[in-house]
Formats: structure tokens, C-alpha cells, sequence
């Protein structure tokens, strides 16, 4: 049977763990888990079935691989040292039969994007951020709709925008919104992107490492790779929307208890086609998977054992491309999640009254 593996690692590191192993996950502190995770070997986590084409019904199995680093250990190790314990976990996929290897999370963050990983391996290797950037535009999209935000009079900002996932977000979104804020660390970074957005016809674009600059956007992308909730209570215009792509989160649990004007959205959940069963549970609903695990799953049911994205370029086509095969295998958006629950109509008329009336930090 067709098949890949995915790697995953522990993000929040108590409660990651916890899920594979509750006794360690309960009694280490952080700190613990944190020194002790670059010890560690890889871990295999689980068998994936029953996951069918809509389009011909062709059925795949996947593999979850865990390596064991936290982000902040992958921050810390230097790039070589990280990319040894991954192509570990790699090779542990290979001797489990896997055709194609995918990166979650920081494992595709980490240095150069998955290429030196992929060189060191026998199977290709891709990081799914093509697909998550499609996901990510397109739960945006519909939450602002929804927000009843005009998107044509609107100003976006792409947190995280020199990074693979956000420089690609930023062409995706600056022409469909009247202006765009870029943030992040780096202005000469920033500056490249610029160029490039407006290349795709948005002439309105400004370039900004002060988060205070979020709170002219009615929408944002968030999508750095800070080991820290960036984005706080008092960042936010009322009646914003917000879609967090990032893992770790970017916008602070805070914006939760203070913020009932603005919605919080996960980016990157899609809906798996077929009675999925992960055997593990990485704090979804049932059938539903991140966009980066989705990629690898569509590659594989389309028999492209390829190297599809890797390295930090990804253009507009390989994005186009990933979602026509999603949607031709029957992946669909999973539905609004805010702070790992579902975000029901209700919620968001009440969201939108809120803004109407609330003027918080003005
Ligand atoms: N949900 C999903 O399915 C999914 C899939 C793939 C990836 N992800 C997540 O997406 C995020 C980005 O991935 P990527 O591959 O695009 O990473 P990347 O290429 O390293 O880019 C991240 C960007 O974030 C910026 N940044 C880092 N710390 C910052 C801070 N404190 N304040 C402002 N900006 C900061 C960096 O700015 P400078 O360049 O200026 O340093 C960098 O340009 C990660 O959290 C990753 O785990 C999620």
C-alpha cells in the first residue's frame, strides 16, 4: 500500500509528553523535559489507516515518528545538531517502509527548511508549508467574510512575513486588501518582501518591527517562529481576525479571557478524507489533521514520492498546485478552532456585536 511518515515533536513540552507518556509528562518540570529532550531517542508514535481518495477512492497508510526536541531545544542546539536528531527520526520512518517523510512543525523551521535533512535521507522529504499557506489564506478569507470585513477596503498584516510560510501568505493576501503591514524582526528581510508584494499590484505596503502596528489590521496572519506569545491583548483592533499558524501560538492565551471583540482562529486544520484513525491524539477532533500532515497524505495518494516543498522559497504555483489536489482528493477546511475549541456562529455574532461597542486600550 502507498504510505508516508510524518514527524512530530513535543510543542507544549508538559502536555505533549504527557500524551505519549502520562507518568513522565506528569511528574518532570519543563526544564527537564527540556535538557533531557536532546538525550532522548526517537520515538515511534503511531500506525495511521484509513485514509481514502474521494477522487478514486485509493486508500494509504501513514506512520507518526516523533523526535523528541522541544522548540526552545531546537533554538538552542546549533542547526547540525538538530538536523542529526532529525534525519535519526527519518531513518526510523525509512525502516518502517515509508516512501515519503514529512516535517511538522519546528523540524521544518529548523536552519535551512528540510533541504540538508532531505540530502541525508534515502526517501524525499517535503515540510507541507505549501499547503499550509493555501489553508491558512483560505480560513482567513472566510473568517473575515464572515466578520463581515470587506476585504477590499481592508488592512491585512502578516506576522512572521520574512519567514517560507509568511513571505508566500503576503503575495497571496496583499492584493485582495487595500493595505498590508509586514512584521517581523528583520527590516531588510521585511524590505525583500515588500518588493515582492508589490510586484503582485499592492502599492500600499509598510514595513514594521513594533507590534503596536498590529492595531491598525482588521486582519492577520500570524505566522513567526517565536518561542513566545507575541501577540497580547492590547495589540488588537476590535472586531479583528486573527488566524495563528504558528506552533507555538503566536497570540497569547490573554486575548482569549480579555478579548471578546476579536476572533482567534487556528490556521492549517483540514479534514481528512475517509474513516481516518491517527491512533494518537494531538488535540484534534476526530478526522481532522494539520495542513502540513495533509500535504504529505495528498502527495502520497497522487503517487508523488517527490521533495514537493522544501527550503524556505515556496512560490504561488507549488501553492496552487497542493490545493487543486487537495481539493481533488476531498480535503476540506476543518471548520473555526479558537484556543483548541470550536468556534461556533453564535460566537461569532457575539464577537461581532462586542467590537461594535468596545473600545479597549484606545
Ligand atoms: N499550522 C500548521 O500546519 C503549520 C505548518 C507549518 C509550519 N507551522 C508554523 O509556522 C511558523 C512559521 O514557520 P516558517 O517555516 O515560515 O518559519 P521561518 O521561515 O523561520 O519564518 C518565521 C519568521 O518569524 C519571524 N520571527 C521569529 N521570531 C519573531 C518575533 N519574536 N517577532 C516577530 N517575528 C519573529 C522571523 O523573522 P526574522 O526573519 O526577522 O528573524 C521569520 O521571518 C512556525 O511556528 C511553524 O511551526 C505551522
Amino acid at each position: 500500500m502507498d504510505n508516508f511518515a510524518f514527524i512530530i515533536h513535543p510543542i507544549n513540552p508538559k502536555r505533549d509528553v504527557q500524551r505519549k507518556f502520562p507518568f513522565l509528562g506528569k511528574v518532570l518540570p519543563v526544564s527537564v523535559i527540556n535538557f533531557l529532550s536532546g538525550f532522548f531517542p526517537p520515538v515511534y508514535i503511531s500506525r495511521i489507516t484509513g485514509i481514502v481518495s474521494e477522487f478514486n477512492q485509493k486508500e494509504i497508510e501513514g506512520w507518526f515518528v516523533a523526535c523528541p526536541f522541544t522548540p526552545q531545544r531546537m533554538l538552542q542546539l546549533p542547526p547540525r545538531r538538530v538536523y542529526k536528531k532529525v534525519i535519526q527520526t527519518g531513518r526510523l520512518a525509512e525502516k518502517l517502509g515509508a516512501q515519503l517523510l514529512g516535517l511538522g512543525a519546528f523540524t521544518a523551521v529548523v536552519g535551512d527548511a528540510g533541504l540538508t535533512i532531505a540530502r541525508h535521507l534515502d526517501i524525499p522529504v517535503t515540510t507541507g508549508d505549501s499547503y499550509t499557506v493555501a489553508v491558512a489564506i483560505d480560513a482567513a478569507q472566510e473568517a473575515a467574510r464572515q466578520m463581515e470585513i470587506d476585504l477590499s477596503g481592508a488592512t491585512a498584516a502578516v506576522v512572521g512575513a520574512g519567514g517560507a510560510i509568511g513571505r508566500v501568505c503576503a503575495q497571496l493576501l496583499g492584493p485582495a486588501v487595500s493595505r498590508i503591514i509586514l512584521m517581523g524582526r528583520r527590516i531588510k528581510r521585511l524590505n525583500e518582501v515588500k518588493y515582492l508584494v508589490e510586484q503582485v499590484g499592492q502599492p500600499q505596503v509598510q514595513v514594521s518591527t513594533t507590534m503596536a502596528d498590529l492595531r491598525r489590521a482588521d486582519i492577520i496572519i500570524a505566522v513567526s517562529s517565536a518561542i513566545e506569545n507575541i501577540i497580547q491583548p492590547q495589540h488588537l483592533k476590535p472586531g479583528a481576525v486573527v488566524c495563528d499558524v504558528a506552533r507555538p501560538r503566536d497570540v497569547s492565551r490573554r486575548v482569549a479571557a480579555e478579548r471578546n471583540d476579536v476572533l482567534v482562529i487556528e490556521g492549517g486544520m483540514v479534514e481528512v478524507p475517509g474513516p481516518v484513525d491517527f491512533r494518537f491524539n494531538f488535540g484534534f477532533p476526530p478526522k481532522m489533521a494539520f495542513a502540513c500532515m495533509a500535504e504529505t497524505m495528498i502527495l502520497a495518494l497522487e503517487n508523488r514520492y517527490e521533495s514537493f516543498t522544501l527550503g524556505k522559497d515556496i512560490s504561488l504555483a507549488q501553492v496552487q498546485e497542493i490545493s487543486r489536489l487537495a481539493q481533488k482528493h476531498g480535503f476540506k477546511p476543518g471548520g473555526f478552532r479558537s484556543f483548541e475549541r470550536a468556534v461556533t456562529p453564535q460566537q461569532i455574532e457575539a464577537i461581532k456585536l462586542n467590537s461594535k461597542g468596545s473600545h479597549p486600550f484606545v
